[in-house]
């Protein structure tokens, strides 16, 4: 005999727990499934361990999406201010880092433990270390087949993830569920993600990896102002992580050092002053010393400030605005933060997350073709989209 619930939801993350939390609130009979021994593991993670839960600034326009109107209704009807009440009706302490960036004092297990006290006051249920072997539909209700026995529900809710960082558990099931259901996806790649660069420019920027410097990173007409990080295996950082999602392998980027200086202004005081210094002297008063160095080097600029010709230094403000890169990958699913693309919204309803074509069957959170900036958006979208498949499941 199959376990009867009205709600089954695989996949104990932050879309999976909020959407128990709001169903379990309405009566219904929640059960949630994951195969991972502790819920809410990439909440533990997140934010360097205090979990950046969400963004005070967070709007349609922090979010990438083949249809960039579908997160609209679920982001309007769930904010972060309502986040932020429940945060503090748990007496959780929080700080705003930057730029709207609202993160734990203590430790993201504190965002956990919320959410599993709510659950508990819903009167949703968790089963973890639970591995399901197959969803079957009848027509009106879904038959989840695990290990440990099949779950039948009126409705699922494929909160799963996405496939970043398949060693903390992401499998792109979800997809798996969508494909088996006939419903459109829009490609997956890794999104939030370091840059890789060739082993010649590697090889160049020898001493470099750990220099951290104030960017514009650029991609087409996408800009972010933050840290870029160079690496052993070339780009990272906030605003490397940013312009990942919407660069593609083979495409190039550029970074603008220091855009709150104006290095031709630097530069010809400097020659005012103290002509015989090295350029890269000046520069260093400006960036890191070994970021200046190779600048210098790489435009073969040697010698005191008053000797160079000013198509040199031209060349040299105008390398520092826009230096530009062609990665010629990323790091991939390994490290990527979240994952670009997933289930398509086209074949989802924007209120609920239902699947238009099956009723019954919803998906939620980094599964859906929706995906935020870095910076507390993705989780944004995790309570949001949660939150709306919960008052309809
Ligand atoms: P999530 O991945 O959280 O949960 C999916 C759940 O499904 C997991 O518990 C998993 O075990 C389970 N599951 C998967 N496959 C299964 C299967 N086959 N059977 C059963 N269960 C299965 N975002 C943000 O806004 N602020 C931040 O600070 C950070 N920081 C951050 C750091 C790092 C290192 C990463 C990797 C990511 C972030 N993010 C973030 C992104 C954020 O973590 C992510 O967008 C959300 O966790 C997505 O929530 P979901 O509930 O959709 O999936």
């Amino acid at each position: 005999m199959a376990e009867r619930r009205d709600v089954v939801i695989i996949g104990a993350g932050a879309a999976g727990l909020m959407c128990a939390i709001e169903a379990g609130k309405r009566g219904r009979r929640v059960l949630v499934l994951d195969h991972a021994r502790a819920p809410g593991e990439k909440i533990r993670i997140s934010g360097g361990g205090r979990c950046n839960f969400t963004n005070i600034h967070a709007g349609p326009k922090n979010f990438l999406s083949a249809n960039p109107h579908f997160c609209k209704s679920a982001l309007a009807r769930y904010t972060p201010r309502d986040f932020l009440d429940l945060v503090e009706r748990h007496r959780i302490a929080w700080h705003e880092k930057t730029l709207g960036q609202l993160f734990c004092d203590n430790s993201a297990k504190d965002i956990i433990a919320m959410l599993l006290a709510e659950m508990k006051a819903a009167g949703a249920e968790l089963r973890l270390s639970t591995s399901i072997s197959a969803v079957e539909h009848d027509g009106s209700s879904f038959r989840i087949v695990t290990e440990n026995g099949t779950v039948e529900a009126a409705s699922l809710v494929m909160a799963s993830g996405g496939k970043s960082i398949p060693k903390m558990g992401a499998t792109g099931f979800a997809y798996r569920i969508a494909e088996q259901f006939g419903l459109p996806q829009v490609e997956t790649r890794a999104g939030l993600v370091p840059l890789t660069l060739d082993p010649a420019t590697l090889a160049a920027h020898e001493g470099l990896p750990g220099v951290a410097v104030d960017v514009i990173a650029r991609h087409g007409k996408t800009e972010f102002s933050e840290a870029a990080l160079f690496t052993h295996r070339g780009l990272s950082g906030p605003a490397i992580l940013q312009i990942s999602s919407y660069w593609r392998e083979g495409e190039e980027i550029a970074l603008h050092i220091r855009p709150d200086v104006d290095f031709a202004a630097v530069l010809a005081a400097a020659r005012r002053e103290n002509g015989r210094q090295a350029v890269q002297t000046v520069l260093s008063d400006h960036m890191p010393k070994k970021l200046a160095q190779l600048v210098v080097t790489e435009l073969g600029i040697d010698g005191p400030l008053a000797e160079q010709p000013a198509r040199r230094t031209d060349a040299l403000v105008q390398k520092l605005k826009d230096w530009r890169f062609r990665p010629p990958g990323s790091e991939g699913y390994r490290t990527a933060e979240v994952t670009l693309g997933g289930v398509d919204t086209a074949a989802l309803d924007s209120r609920s997350m239902a699947a238009k074509a099956v009723p019954g069957l919803y998906f939620i959170g980094e599964a859906v073709d929706v995906t935020g900036w870095l910076g507390g958006y993705n989780f944004q979208w995790a309570w949001a989209s949660g939150h709306a498949a919960g008052q309809d499941a």
